[in-house]
C-alpha cells in the first residue's frame, strides 16, 4: 500500500501527492496547490502541531505511555521523581542517576524569603490558590537572571530542577497563606510527596505523613505528569516557541490548566457532587445533563473515547486512601452517577466515560485538601511534562515561533464614519 496521500484541487485540476509518515502528512504541501490555501481546524482537532517522543496516547484503546512505559506499570512500580527523570531525560535512571537527581531536586526546594514575605503576603486574604500559583511561578523567574539563557542546556536544566523542586513549596505556600497558617520549610530528608504533605499540614510537631497517603499522592503525581498535547502543554509550547523563559512559559501553561474544562474539572466535580447532595437526586441530575442544562463534570475526554486509563488506576487508589481516611461521603453519589451514566444511551452514544478528574477530586478531598487547591495539585506534577515539552521543542529544528493563520470572515474595507453620522 502506498504511504502517500493525493490531493486534487478541483478548482484548478492541480494535484499533489504527499508522503504519509506516522499517521501525518505535511499540510505545508497544500501551498503547492495554492499559496493562499489553509487548513481550517478550530481547536486543532485534526492537527499535529509537533513531533514528540515523550508520551504516547491512544484514545480509542485507552493507552497512555510515558517514553514507552505503560502508565499502569509506572503507577504501580515507580516513584514520581523517577517518572520525572524519565519524562525529562528519556530513559529510566540507574541507581546512581536517581540518587543524584533526587539530591538535586531536594536541594532546590527552598524559595527566596522575598517570595513569601513580599510577594505571597501581598495577595488579598481570600485569593484563589491557583491564581497565586500562576503568578508566583512567573514571579519566581525574576529571581533567576540566567533563566533567559534557554539555549544553554546546563542553564536550562538548572531552571528545570528549580521549577520541579519549588512547585510543591509554592503550592503549599498558597494553601498556608489562604488558611492563615505559618509557612513550613521544606524537609530535605523526606520524599517529594511526603515533603509536600508535610509543608501542607504540619502544625508544630504534631504531624506525621501516613505512608499510604504519601504513596497515593505520589501515584496522583505520576498519573498527572504528562498527557501530550493538551491545552496546558500547547500553551507551554506556544509561549516557549517565542523563546520566553521557562518560568513565564510554565505560568502560561498553568493559566491554561486553570480553566474548568481542563485542570479545573476536578474542583467542578466536587461542586457537582455536593450540589447533587444525595444518591436519590442522581437520576434527576442526569436528565438535566441530557437536556443540556448541565454538564457531567469528570466525564468525557477529547481523546479517550472508551476509557481513561488514569481513571481506572485512580478508582483503585481512592479505595486505598479511604481505608486510611474513612470513606468520602460523596463517593456513593459518584458511584451511582457513574453507574447511571454508563448505562444511559446519551453517554454511551457520545462515548462519555469517567476521566481522571472524576476520582481525583474525591481523593484530594479525603486527603484534606480544600477544593480550591485541586488544580494546583494537578499543576505540581504537570510542571514536569510542560518542561519536558519545552526542552524537546527547543531542540526541534522544524519548530518556529507559533503563529497560526485565520480565515477572515469580517467586513471588507470601508471608510471611517464620523461620530455624528453613525
Ligand atoms: N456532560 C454531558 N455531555 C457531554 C459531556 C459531559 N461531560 N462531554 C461531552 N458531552 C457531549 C457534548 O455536549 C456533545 O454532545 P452533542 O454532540 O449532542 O453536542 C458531545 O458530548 C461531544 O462533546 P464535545 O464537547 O464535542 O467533546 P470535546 O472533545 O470538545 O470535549 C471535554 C471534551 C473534556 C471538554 C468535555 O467532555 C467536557 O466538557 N467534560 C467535562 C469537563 C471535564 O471533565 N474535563 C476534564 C477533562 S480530563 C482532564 C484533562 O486532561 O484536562
Amino acid at each position: 500500500m502506498a504511504e502517500t496521500i493525493t490531493i486534487i484541487d478541483d478548482r484548478t485540476g492541480k494535484k499533489i501527492t504527499v508522503p504519509v509518515k506516522d499517521g501525518v502528512f505535511a499540510s505545508s504541501a497544500l501551498r503547492e496547490l495554492d499559496p493562499n490555501l489553509r487548513m481550517y481546524d478550530p481547536a486543532f482537532l485534526s492537527t499535529a502541531a509537533c513531533a514528540s517522543s515523550i508520551t504516547y496516547l491512544d484514545g480509542e484503546a485507552g493507552i497512555l505511555r510515558y517514553r514507552g512505559y505503560p502508565i499502569e506499570q509506572l503507577a504501580e512500580k515507580s516513584t514520581f521523581l523517577e517518572v520525572a527523570y524519565l519524562l525529562l531525560k528519556g530513559e529510566l535512571p540507574t541507581t546512581q542517576e536517581l540518587e543524584a537527581w533526587n539530591f538535586e531536586v531536594t536541594h532546590h526546594t527552598m524559595i527566596h524569603e522575598n517570595m513569601r514575605k513580599r510577594f505571597v503576603d501581598g495577595f488579598h486574604y481570600d485569593a484563589h490558590p491557583m491564581g497565586m500559583f500562576i503568578s508566583a511561578i512567573a514571579a519566581l523567574g525574576t529571581f533567576y537572571d540566567d533563566s533567559k539563557n534557554i539555549f544553554d542546556e546546563e542553564v536550562l536544566n538548572k531552571q528545570i530542577r528549580r521549577l520541579v523542586a519549588k512547585v510543591p513549596t509554592i503550592a503549599a505556600m498558597t494553601y498556608r497563606f489562604s488558611s492563615g497558617l505559618p509557612f513550613v520549610l521544606p524537609n530535605n530528608s523526606m520524599s517529594y510527596a511526603q515533603n509536600f504533605l508535610n509543608m501542607m499540614y504540619r502544625i508544630g510537631d504534631d504531624y506525621t505523613v501516613h505512608p499510604a497517603l504519601a504513596r497515593a499522592m505520589d501515584v496522583l503525581f505520576i498519573l498527572h505528569a504528562d498527557h501530550e498535547q493538551n491545552c496546558g502543554t500547547t500553551a507551554m509550547r506556544v509561549v516557549a516557541s517565542s523563546h520566553a523563559d521557562p518560568y513565564s512559559a510554565t505560568a502560561a501553561a498553568a493559566a491554561a490548566l486553570s480553566g474548568p474544562l481542563h485542570g479545573g474539572a476536578n474542583e467542578a466535580v466536587i461542586h457537582m457532587l455536593t450540589e447533587i447532595g444525595d444518591v436519590k437526586n442522581v437520576s434527576a441530575f442526569v436528565e438535566q445533563v441530557k437536556k443540556g442544562d448541565d454538564r457531567l463534570m469528570g466525564f468525557g475526554h477529547r481523546v479517550y473515547k472508551n476509557f481513561d486509563p488514569r481513571a481506572t488506576i485512580l478508582k483503585k487508589t481512592a479505595y486505598e486512601v479511604f481505608e486510611v481516611t474513612g470513606k468520602n461521603p460523596l463517593l456513593d453519589i459518584a458511584l451511582k452517577l457513574e453507574e447511571v451514566a454508563l448505562n444511559d444511551e446519551y453517554f454511551i452514544s457520545r462515548k462519555l466515560y469517567p476521566n481522571v478528574d472524576f476520582y481525583s477530586g474525591l481523593i484530594y478531598q479525603a486527603l484534606g485538601f480544600p477544593v480550591e487547591m485541586f488544580t494546583v495539585l494537578f499543576a505540581i506534577p504537570r510542571t514536569v511534562g510542560w518542561l519536558a515539552h519545552m526542552s524537546e521543542l527547543l531542540k526541534d529544528k522544524e519548530q518556529k515561533i507559533s503563529r497560526p493563520r485565520q480565515s477572515y470572515t469580517g467586513v471588507g474595507e470601508r471608510n471611517y464614519v464620523e461620530m455624528k453620522k453613525r
